[in-house]
């Protein structure tokens, strides 16, 4: 299963890198936003950044740039431009009518599509047929409906097995550690969470107990006290 952090903070990504478990990156214009990366040159400059940090990766590092058009030639025009910015570059594109049309035209052409804002297995099967490389469902956005998101994982798993589409599963809106344990469970190809829910999966109680015991008897051992 690939990590990817969902973030367009620099240091966090440098972090996460850092531990040597990250594959890449998702941002969206909200998190980019928060980061105050206002200005499309910024915005692109902020991109390459990015895409710098993971550039040892010698099994690629996924970046996925999400475009702000909402029709097709808009999303054609600046696709090619993030696409542009280097290889790593994922175009992230809406789940609506004129997306689809542009996912494909962008898989015709070689350019690896992540196709965001999923909320049904219907919307994950149309992104598979155009040819998505990534498909995001969001999970912790479901559930703050009172909706289990992890039921709609199930329901992509199971769909895109039955007919072994190469669009791969990217469980999005990750809001803890268990989210990110029970995607496991369910198989999918990628997670992609905040800096906290990766760090939550080191925490256990008995592991700091038993590693104060361990450190205790070898001082204990070694004479010291
Ligand atoms: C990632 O691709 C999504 O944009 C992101 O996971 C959404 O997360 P949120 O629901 O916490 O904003």
């Amino acid at each position: 299963m690939k990590f990817f952090l969902d973030t367009a903070n620099l240091d966090q990504i440098k972090e996460a890198n850092d531990l040597g478990i990250l594959n890449g990156v998702t941002t969206n214009p909200s998190l980019m936003a928060k980061e105050g990366i206002v200005g499309r040159q910024n915005v692109l400059d902020h991109y390459i950044k990015i895409c710098k940090i993971g550039e040892d990766h010698t099994d690629g590092f996924d970046v996925s740039a999400e475009v702000i058009s909402t029709d097709f030639k808009g999303m054609v025009k600046e696709g090619e431009e993030l696409a542009e910015l280097h290889e790593d570059i994922v175009v992230k594109i809406p789940m609506i009518k004129d997306g689809v049309k542009a996912m494909k035209y962008f898989t015709d052409r070689g350019i690896r599509t992540n196709c965001t804002l999923i909320f049904s297995p219907g919307q994950a099967l149309l992104a598979a047929k155009a040819g998505a490389a990534y498909v995001s469902p969001f999970i912790g956005r479901l559930d703050d409906i009172m909706i289990d998101g992890i039921d709609l994982i199930k329901q992509i798993v199971k769909i895109y097995d039955n007919y072994l589409f190469d669009t791969e599963i990217l469980a999005a809106s990750i809001r803890n550690p268990l989210h990110i344990v029970k995607c496991a469970e369910e198989g999918v190809d990628v997670v992609t969470c905040p800096l906290p829910s990766i760090l939550g999966l080191l925490n256990h109680p008995l592991t700091d107990i038993g590693l104060a015991k361990f450190l205790e008897d070898h001082k204990k051992a070694n004479g010291k006290k």
